[in-house]
């Protein structure tokens, strides 16, 4: 896909004190995940009857909250995640931008907060992306992190949807986001905290979810864990999802099955996308309830080979162990399967430009 007029709707207010180029080039070397943003942000506000206005790239900075903000109070908030990668040749690319513009609407409808058009979701990405070019890092498996967001903002405690509302993309020059780089990471099983529950808000990308998987998250960490899996709230029988990953699972004969959209799981972009690319593969794919004790069986029994984890932020990720309450299982023999480290690299390769884009899933920012 190749850049539109639309896509500069977006008036560019750039900042007066940019960051310093020895600066910058320091902060890209080493990216941690979201812990550094670049200059700007792109910005839109809307108004109950007025609908969106005021789009605009401006200066990175605080927000100034009136005490009463709605989304202080009841959570009123939804966001997205995507990235922008530089290919070789210095062009920078995103990765099926309408699918995050369409779920941003989806999670908008659920949260009771506006659509922001798919038009106005390309406009913003690019107009900030293009304003801060210099930050897209160009180092392996390095990445421009753009984190949308929309909040409401009326100040009002009354319990109804509120007035206004305020849009915002932010970005991050990242690498990998765990800590240790590309290798398994191991995972708690949550048995006594879901994530959410069937007509609940599971299946949008709002912040009240990550907040309730804070807690188990923690549990995790105690556990000696990187990552929590939740179970259906419920039978707390069934795979659901990670704290901000979904979950595959790989057969001893090549096929492969992840949890179904129950409702309560996200609809993850990379999760859709792996899906083309395994079964173009040839394998056989099943999106399908999964047990957590026929998984625990077939890790035992050899009839599972690998267990992964997808995500925009997390990319591919293998699961080397699988521990809860009464079980602690390694995966395999603890390193990342065939399929797990092939798919990263299919994936990867289309999104760095180093293989052909058959879907058109890669759209050009600059
Ligand atoms: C992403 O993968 O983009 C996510 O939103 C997951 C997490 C960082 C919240």
């Amino acid at each position: 896909m190749s850049i539109s007029d639309t896509d500069l709707a977006f008036e560019v207010r750039p900042t007066d004190t940019p960051t310093p180029r020895a600066e910058r080039e320091s902060l890209l070397a080493t990216p941690k995940f979201g812990t550094v943003f670049t200059d700007h942000m792109a910005r839109a506000s809307w108004t109950q009857g007025l609908g969106w206005h005021d789009r605009r790239v401006e200066k990175y900075g605080p927000l100034q909250l009136d005490p009463a903000t709605a989304v202080l109070h009841y959570a009123q908030e939804i966001f997205e995640g995507l990235k922008a990668y530089r290919h070789d040749d210095g062009s920078v690319w995103t990765f099926r931008p309408t699918a995050n513009a369409e779920r941003m609407q989806r999670s908008a409808r659920r949260l009771a907060l506006p659509e922001l058009p798919t038009e106005d979701f390309l406009a913003s990405i690019t107009a900030l992306v293009r304003t801060d070019l210099d930050w897209v890092p160009s180092g392996e498996e390095t990445s421009l992190y753009l984190r949308p967001f929309m909040y409401a903002s009326e100040a009002f405690l009354g319990v109804r949807p509120s007035m206004q509302a305020e849009y915002l993309v932010i970005a991050s020059p990242v690498g990998s986001y765990f800590a240790g780089g590309v290798k398994p990471v191991s995972i708690w099983v949550s048995e006594d905290y879901a994530r959410a529950g069937a007509g609940g808000t599971g299946a949008a990308k709002c912040g009240g979810n990550y907040a309730a998987s804070l807690l188990p998250q923690q549990e995790a960490y105690a556990r000696g864990c990187e990552q929590v899996c939740f179970l259906d709230a419920s039978t707390g029988s069934l795979l659901e999802e990670l704290g901000g990953m979904n979950v595959f699972v790989v057969g001893a004969d090549g096929s492969v099955s992840t949890p179904r959209l129950s409702g309560s799981i996200l609809e993850g972009v990379t999760r859709s996308s792996i899906l083309t690319l395994l079964a173009e593969q040839g394998r056989e794919i099943r999106e399908r309830d999964i047990p957590l004790t026929e998984l625990l069986a077939g890790l035992r029994d050899g009839s599972v080979a690998e267990v992964l984890a997808c995500g925009t932020a997390a990319v591919v990720t293998p699961i080397g162990r699988l521990a809860g309450g009464d079980f602690d299982v390694t995966v395999g023999d603890g390193t990342a399967g065939a399929v797990t480290t092939g798919i990263r690299a299919a994936l990867t390769d289309i999104q760095y430009g180093r293989a052909a884009d058959p879907h058109g899933w890669m759209h050009r920012l600059a």
